[in-house]
């Protein structure tokens, strides 16, 4: 069923990676592991991390420069800022009014969604909605997270496996009847909510109970995310291709969560299409979360790998447990 008013364009997309990067190497340094045991569970070989003064915001305004650059639109244009982030910088205010501030985007409205390693394709469908519905004609969609300031660094289960970064993407209302967003399904299972998570637990009043304070990083049962991944991604792509009333094969590739390429390539053998299909950038930035599909898509952009015009499948999962796939068209 067609619900927009208004057909969306992707108009613009940039990423932003720290410049420190950590290789495998380093890790054995201070972890019981190897740059084997990574890169064949993985398919991680380096990551990059925060280092001084960077921040979850940092990262993202100049990923969100970037991509007002390449979409040719000025700051203040923007009606609305959305930033999908699962770590952000202050529990207020949102990274998204501190995105902003320093972008100079003076007249936009701006908050934050937390969806994980999701957060690209439930922003996607926030930002459509707004401009879909008439209420906003240009959207900022940025993704950052920062994982090494909540990885416990002694535990090699989960730290090897993260990385930081940040992307953003501008979406405007299309000024011809052309919409880059043919379908977009988004689901979330709270029923796994223990299976990945970053706990955060406050101090209560002294008064009411005596509280131990635990800084907070992520736990995770890996192997229950694994079985998740292959198991609930291809059926997600299957139906959101389906209903954008296109077949796998009209897809020219596939730019998944990078979680791991063990998860992709068992995604890739279930749907039956060709590996080639799928970029991977992982080996270069680990799992950068809910940056890592739009960080993954410039550089897809950048290299040639996706030319204009392309049909694109945009797939993300993680802690929620949530999930979602989008069906676009990429005409920049
Ligand atoms: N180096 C060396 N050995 C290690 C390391 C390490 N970094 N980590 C674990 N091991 C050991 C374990 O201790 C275990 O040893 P044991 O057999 O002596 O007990 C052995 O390696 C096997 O460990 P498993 O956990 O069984 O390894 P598995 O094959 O399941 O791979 C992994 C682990 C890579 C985490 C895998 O389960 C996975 O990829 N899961 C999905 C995780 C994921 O993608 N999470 C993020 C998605 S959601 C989001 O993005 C927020």
């Amino acid at each position: 069923m067609k619900t927009n008013l208004y057909p969306v364009t992707i108009a613009g997309i940039g990423k932003y990676t720290p410049e420190t990067v950590i290789t495998n190497n380093d890790l054995e340094k201070i972890l019981d592991t190897s740059d084997e045991w990574i890169t064949t569970r993985s398919g991680i070989k380096e990551r990059r991390i925060v280092s001084g003064n960077e921040t979850g915001a940092s990262l993202a305004v100049k990923a969100g420069r970037e991509a007002l650059e390449y979409a040719g639109i000025d700051p203040e244009e923007i009606d609305l800022i959305i930033c999908a982030t699962s770590i952000p910088d202050n529990l207020y205010p949102s990274t998204a009014c501190e995105i902003q501030r320093d972008l100079a985007c003076s007249n936009a409205a701006a908050f934050d969604i937390t969806a994980a390693c999701s957060g690209l394709i439930y922003g996607l469908n926030v930002a459509r909605s707004f401009i879909a519905s008439g209420i906003y004609k240009k959207v900022l969609l940025a993704s950052v997270d920062v994982h090494s300031r909540f990885l416990n660094w002694e535990d090699r289960g989960t730290c090897v496996l993260f990385g930081d970064g940040a992307g953003a993407m501008v979406l405007t209302r299309s000024e011809d009847e052309h919409d880059d967003i043919l379908f977009i399904d988004i689901k979330a299972d709270g029923a796994k909510s223990e299976e990945l998570k970053i706990p955060l637990s406050g101090k209560n009043c002294p008064l009411v109970e005596p509280n131990t304070f635990k800084l907070p990083h992520v736990e995770m049962n890996g192997k229950e995310i694994y079985k998740f991944a292959i198991n609930t991604v291809p059926e997600s792509i299957k139906k959101a291709v389906d209903s954008a009333g296109i077949n796998l094969n009209d897809v020219d590739c596939f730019v998944l969560h990078q979680a791991n390429i063990r998860i992709i390539e068992s995604i890739s053998s279930k749907l039956g299409i060709n590996r080639e299909k799928f970029f991977v950038n992982l080996h270069k930035y680990g799992n950068t979360s809910s940056a890592s599909i739009v960080i993954a898509l410039s550089e897809a952009i950048k290299e040639g790998y996706i030319k204009s015009p392309s049909t694109l499948v945009l797939s993300g999962f993680g802690a929620g447990l949530t999930w979602g796939t989008a069906v676009i068209k990429w005409r920049g």
